[in-house]
């Protein structure tokens, strides 16, 4: 591509320049298309467009590539920790020893809650969504942190977000122990990050809780898999929601709410329900089917990707963690078998290679979650601890761009056109 792009509107010309990054499609600047031609463009989904500069996470959906600050997912969640990773995000370099065991620090040390949010839980019905809960006790924080939190200066800015990344296992242990009538348990600060979440989740306080260190990195590897992932849809909420200058703990929020959905973070719960439902190797043909079907809403949850058209190398560090995970709790889960063979059926099948279907992150994470003993519910919940990282380091990159503004996107208005309100006895 040259370095401008021409719109031809009637009989006159436009040029737009084209700005390239540092890996990725060039894109075009439409920035002053409205002014000059009067024009919108229309892109529903956002699948052509770039909504922000951004030098955190690089994705290649076709070779099946994701980075982090420029370093492969493969590599981190082999060699790094789910902390380190965090620092890389919000720093934008790997940690010195020294530099490492400071950031360490500083999150333990923002683990516990108000001791006053413990009230708010109990104003949830017990049967409440974890998620429910974690929308309501995020949102909530920015209450408790409102006033303290100036977003136009740099060091305030990282306080909330250490925060946040430190309080969420906190929260999300305490929406689950709420939900199954358990003390809270506080925060541990001799374990690492991940442990001390196991351990206020599955911890009890009459006992010593034992902590696997097998399960304690099948579950970091999970928070380095999730932890950023460009502009999907929760991130790319956030950063609508912080664009209007709204406090960081609010925005958090509405991210959370944005990942509930079945096609966002919630596929990994919507996962492991179908490979429940499918529950033996013989019907797997029966779902294909269904999901083949254009008169069937049903759709294979785990599989497709918006920007993953050949694989999603998440899955792959995914699928190998289960094996893990498995073999050390010796468990034998048919719903394993199911998994692997759905996969194998699918991706053979005609219609899923045309259409470019994969497995995504999610179609082998409920496996391994359920192993561990997290219900179903909670899965989505897990997304949301480590996508925090994610979600903290692009609103504080948003938040220091100089070309920043409230997002506001146009539309296509097909509704009525002006016309005169009939008084009600008239109508
Ligand atoms: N099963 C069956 N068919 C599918 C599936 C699927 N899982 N995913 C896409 N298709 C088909 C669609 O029906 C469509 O067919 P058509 O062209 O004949 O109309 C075609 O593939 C393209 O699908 P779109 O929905 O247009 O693709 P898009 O990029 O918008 O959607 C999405 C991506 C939402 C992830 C989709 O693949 C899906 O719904 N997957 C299941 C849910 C899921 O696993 N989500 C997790 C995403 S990863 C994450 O959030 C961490």
């Amino acid at each position: 591509m040259g370095d401008s792009a021409k719109i031809s509107v009637n009989d006159s010309e436009y040029e737009y320049g084209v700005h390239s990054g540092s890996c990725g499609p060039d894109v075009v600047d439409i920035r002053k298309l409205y002014s000059e031609t009067g024009l919108f463009t229309f892109d529903p989904g956002f699948k052509s467009t770039a909504s922000c500069e951004s030098g955190l996470t690089y994705i290649d959906g076709g070779q099946g590539i994701l980075l982090h600050r420029g370093y492969p997912i493969e590599q981190l969640a082999e060699q790094s920790s789910f902390m380190e990773v965090a620092y890389l995000l919000l720093n934008g370099e790997l940690p010195s020893s020294k530099e490492f065991a400071d950031f360490e620090r500083t999150i333990t040390l923002h683990t516990m809650v108000h001791e006053q949010l413990k009230e708010l839980y109990r104003g949830f019905r017990r049967d409440a969504h974890p998620m429910a809960i974690m929308c309501g006790v995020v949102g909530a924080l920015s209450a408790f942190y409102h006033d303290s939190t100036d977003i136009t200066d740099p060091e305030q800015r990282m306080i909330a977000s250490h925060r946040m990344i430190a309080k969420m296992p906190t929260i999300a242990a305490m929406a689950y122990k709420y939900a199954i009538g358990q003390p809270f348990l506080y925060p541990d600060n001799d374990l690492s990050y991940t442990g001390n979440f196991l351990r206020m989740t599955f911890g009890v306080p009459a006992e010593e809780y034992e902590l696997d260190p097998v399960i304690e990195k099948a579950m970091d590897r999970i928070f380095i898999l999730h932890a950023d992932h460009e502009q999907n849809a929760s991130t790319s909420t956030v950063r609508l929601a912080g664009s209007s200058g709204a406090n960081p703990f609010a925005c958090i929020a509405s991210g959370i709410a944005c990942l509930w959905g079945p096609a966002h973070g919630g596929a990994n719960e919507a996962a492991l329900n179908m490979l429940r439902e499918i529950g033996t190797p013989d019907r797997i043909g029966e779902y294909i089917d269904r999901a083949k079907d254009k008169e069937d809403p049903f759709r294979l949850m785990g599989f497709g990707h918006r920007v993953y058209k050949n694989f999603d190398p998440r899955a792959k560090v995914m699928k190998e963690t289960a094996t893990d995970v498995l073999n050390t709790l010796g468990v034998d889960d048919p719903i394993f078998d199911v998994a692997r063979e759905l996969e194998q059926i699918a991706l053979n099948d005609e219609y899923f290679i045309e259409k470019k279907l994969y497995p995504n992150v999610d179609f082998y994470s409920g496996v391994i979650l359920s192993a561990i003993g997290f219900p179903t519910t909670m899965f989505t919940v897990l997304f949301a601890i480590a996508r925090t990282v994610g979600w903290v380091a692009q609103w504080n990159e948003m938040i220091s761009d100089p070309d920043q503004t409230i997002g506001r996107p146009r539309q296509l208005y097909t509704g009525p056109e002006q016309r005169d309100y009939v008084p009600v006895g008239s109508r």
